[in-house]
């Protein structure tokens, strides 16, 4: 099975929440793509489907830049750790000038694909580690990035570095453990409904921030 037919078998179209103009390739259910992942992981190696849902913080992202396309218009974004693409596809939608969504698995990042066809925007989809790598974006959407230690080690310093090199970092996040206390200055909040499944509670507060180098 591809990866592609893979995705399309273990999800339906829908959308989330806070974002009804997007269509996705999503779980509706938590466990069969879970237990049909540790499967598909076994024979190819892969990781959990964090593809399979809209996290709080790409919901914020893609919200807020559907209410105010001015925030990516014309420019050079890159959705970091895109999941299903979520934020660049509103980027897209925003009209952004050229939109690049990198993700490390490379199933999210056929993922990516087809959402962005689906929807029938242009997305540069990068199944690659882009950290480390020179800043070619005016912008770089980062939803959802804070939930593990030693992830959070490894991007954060890039992406503040991205930052000092002119590139405005919006990071949004829906308080995870490895959000920095420091170099962030809010933007706005969005109140993301969730499901029980994935979070604690059925509704998350997400704050967009702008990262400082
Ligand atoms: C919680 S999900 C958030 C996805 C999406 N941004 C959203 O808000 O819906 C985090 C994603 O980060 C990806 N990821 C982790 N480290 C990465 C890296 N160094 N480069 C690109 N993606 C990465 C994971 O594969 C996962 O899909």
């Amino acid at each position: 099975m591809t990866a592609r037919d893979f995705i399309r078998a273990q999800t339906t179209v829908a959308a989330a929440p806070l974002v009804p103009e997007i269509a996705l390739h999503l779980a509706t259910e938590i466990t069969p793509i879970w237990q049909a992942t540790e499967a598909f992981l076994a024979a190819h190696g892969v990781e959990p489907p964090f593809w399979a849902f809209a996290w709080p913080g790409g919901q914020a992202l893609a919200r807020a830049l559907l209410d105010a396309p001015e925030t990516v218009r014309g420019l050079r974004v890159l959705d970091f750790a895109a999941g299903c693409g979520i934020a660049a596809i509103a980027a897209a939608m925003a009209g952004a000038a050229r939109v690049e969504a990198a993700e490390i698995d490379p199933i999210a990042a056929e993922a990516v694909r087809l959402n962005a066809a689906l929807n029938g925007v242009a997305v540069e989809s990068l199944a690659q580690d882009v950290v480390g790598q020179p800043a070619r974006w005016d912008v770089i959407l980062a939803g959802d990035v804070c939930y593990e230690a030693p992830m959070t080690a490894h991007i954060l310093p890039w992406l503040r570095a991205m930052a000092a090199a002119g590139v405005r970092v919006l990071l949004a996040d829906p308080g995870r453990a490895y959000l920095p206390r420091e170099g962030l200055a809010p933007l706005s909040r969005h109140a993301v409904p969730t499901s029980l499944e994935l979070e604690d509670r059925t509704l998350r507060e997400v704050t967009i921030a702008r990262l400082l180098p």
